[in-house]
């Protein structure tokens, strides 16, 4: 089986992770958490960039630091990791959702304004599957009434919009680095932004929240969200080569667009003139009206070897929020459609150029009716 997301682990990964078992510090506290951390800010052009424990992690701390909770309400795309609704519901807030749009699935900034309300705080973006979501309607939403922009760049980094990276173009950016990422640390994620205030706030809150009169006296309810000095080390090997993965992945996409682009019953991804996508993994779909369904591909894909994953589940249908009372008789046909039609493809940094040309020929034989 071609694995769908196989990572490639970096020429100084073993160095750096050793020397902190030889020496001892494996915890939070360690020389390449601080490493880590400025080389990742530094590589977004980004003030200040703070570890924890993973991507869900961040999010929550993003929002919690805004102070958002009860009563309040988040905007986010109907078409991403339920991790994004877990985040809001953790601090007591509302998750309420926008469609997507066609190409990308990222949020629709024409369908963002319909849904503020007195109550809405913040516009938390994702940047889906490596491609940037269109930033500037969404600022200037964001200016007009005074609201946060959260950026979910768990799976774009490195990804530019209009020739900026991702991540700290709204007020506070998200990323993950779990081993299918980009960059990755096996668990873990990252805060980052421009605004002093926000990554104090963050920081104290992802270690418990000590006061600062005194350790061990906590005037607030923090959480413990650290990451070990081991992941760290890990991260900035990983860091270390981010061009060459960035490159590798836009190789790879060309290779699979060269190859598939005259399948009749298959759509491929696009990349906006104003985007650099990353392509963290290259996603089909199949076409609307199309005689071959999705499941009858993936289906197929299998069969020949090749692994692939689906699209998320669009958030308004996920039980575990309508339980909540959430998103009754609500609709979302873009996403809703994306997500029957949409999956990908193996994508991972450590597959080969003979690998890509299976899949090519797989997909060929599998999209045929
Ligand atoms: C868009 C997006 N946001 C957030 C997350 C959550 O990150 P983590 O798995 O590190 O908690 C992921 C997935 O890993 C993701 O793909």
């Amino acid at each position: 089986m071609i694995p769908v997301n196989e990572p490639l682990i970096a020429k100084n990964a073993q160095k750096y992770v050793l020397n902190c078992i030889k020496t001892g510090w494996v915890s939070s506290a360690g020389e390449y958490i601080g490493k880590f951390e400025k080389n990742f800010a530094d590589f977004l052009g980004v003030k200040y960039a703070t570890t924890t424990t993973n991507g869900t992690a961040a999010l929550h701390l993003a929002i919690a630091a805004f102070g958002i909770g009860k009563g309040d309400e988040v905007i986010l795309p109907n078409l991403t990791i339920i991790s994004c609704a877990l985040a809001v519901v953790y601090t007591g807030a509302t998750p309420v959702l926008v469609d997507g749009v066609e190409d990308s699935g990222n949020i629709d900034p024409t369908k963002i304004e319909e849904k503020i309300t007195k109550r809405t705080k913040a516009i938390m973006v994702v940047h889906l599957y490596g491609h940037p979501a269109d930033m500037d309607p969404i600022l200037s939403l964001a200016k007009k009434y005074k609201l946060a922009v959260i950026e979910d760049a768990a799976e774009a980094h490195g990804a530019e919009y209009k020739g900026k990276k991702v991540g700290y173009i709204g007020d506070v950016g998200c990323f993950s680095f779990y081993a299918n990422k980009i960059v990755t640390t096996g668990e873990g994620g990252m805060v980052v932004t421009n605004n002093e205030k926000l990554y104090e706030k963050v920081k104290l809150l992802k270690d418990l929240a000590h006061s600062s009169k005194r350790r061990f006296l906590h005037e607030e309810i923090g959480f413990n969200y650290r990451m070990t000095n081991l992941q760290a080390a890990l991260g900035l090997a990983q860091l270390e080569e981010i061009e060459t993965y960035i490159q590798k992945k836009r190789w790879m996409a060309k290779l699979y667009t060269n190859g598939l682009k005259h399948i009749p019953n298959i759509e491929l991804p696009g990349e906006q003139s104003w985007a650099k996508s990353v392509y963290w993994v290259y996603t089909l779909k199949v076409k609307k009206q199309s005689p071959i369904t999705k499941d009858s591909v993936r289906k197929k894909l299998a069969s020949l070897g090749v692994d692939t994953r689906d699209f998320f589940y669009p958030l308004h249908q996920q039980p575990a929020l309508r339980r909540l009372g959430l998103f009754k008789k609500e609709e979302y046909p873009v996403s809703t459609d994306l997500s029957k039609r949409g999956f990908y493809i193996p994508s991972g940094l450590a597959l080969t150029e003979k690998q890509i040309r299976i899949v090519i020929d797989a997909v060929k034989k599998a999209a045929t009716a």
